[in-house]
């Protein structure tokens, strides 16, 4: 059974460039309740440990410089087949692969100023929404503490 949430990030150019209002504009109209939410500016280990998959890899330290570079918008979306659905309104990782209408095709700079991130998979939505939110500072659409399951 597909999970119900997934874990986003605005990232530092989406944010700079003011695109925040109209990338959660098409995140609410695509069905998504936004669980949890808040800026953050992440220090060079959270965003290598975020990161922690693509070390060693050759974009590494420019994704974590860029990551550091100003603040980012992170959150928790609920909705049925959140994963996938959010991917396919994300679009491709580089944007001049992604579909015409997507938020990476409308708002992203490069394949590495690529304006969000969006979990690949449920185990992964719970481990970054964790790494962010306390239980304390997520709710269901009636406003009750959102349950993470496994
Ligand atoms: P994101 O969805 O946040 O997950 C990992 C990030 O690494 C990805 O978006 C891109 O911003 C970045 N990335 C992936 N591949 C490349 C690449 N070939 N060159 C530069 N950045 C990349």
């Amino acid at each position: 059974m597909s999970g119900n949430i997934t874990f986003t990030i605005i990232k530092p150019g989406a944010v700079a460039h003011e695109h925040i209002g109209d990338i959660l504009k098409m995140i609410s109209e695509a069905g998504f309740w936004t669980a949890a939410m808040k800026y953050v500016k992440l220090s060079p280990g959270q965003a290598s440990y975020f990161y922690d998959v693509h070390r060693g890899k050759p974009f590494f330290d420019g994704l974590v410089d860029f990551m550091t570079s100003g603040p980012i918008l992170v959150a928790i979306l609920e909705r049925e087949n959140a994963v996938e659905a959010y991917r396919k309104l994300i679009g491709n990782t580089d944007p001049a692969k992604a579909e015409p209408g997507t938020i990476r095709k409308l708002f992203a700079e490069s394949i590495q100023r690529n304006a969000v991130h969006g979990s690949d998979s449920d185990i992964n939505a719970r481990k970054e929404a964790d790494f962010f939110f306390s239980k304390s500072e997520r709710f269901d659409r009636h406003g009750n503490f959102l349950e993470l399951v496994p």
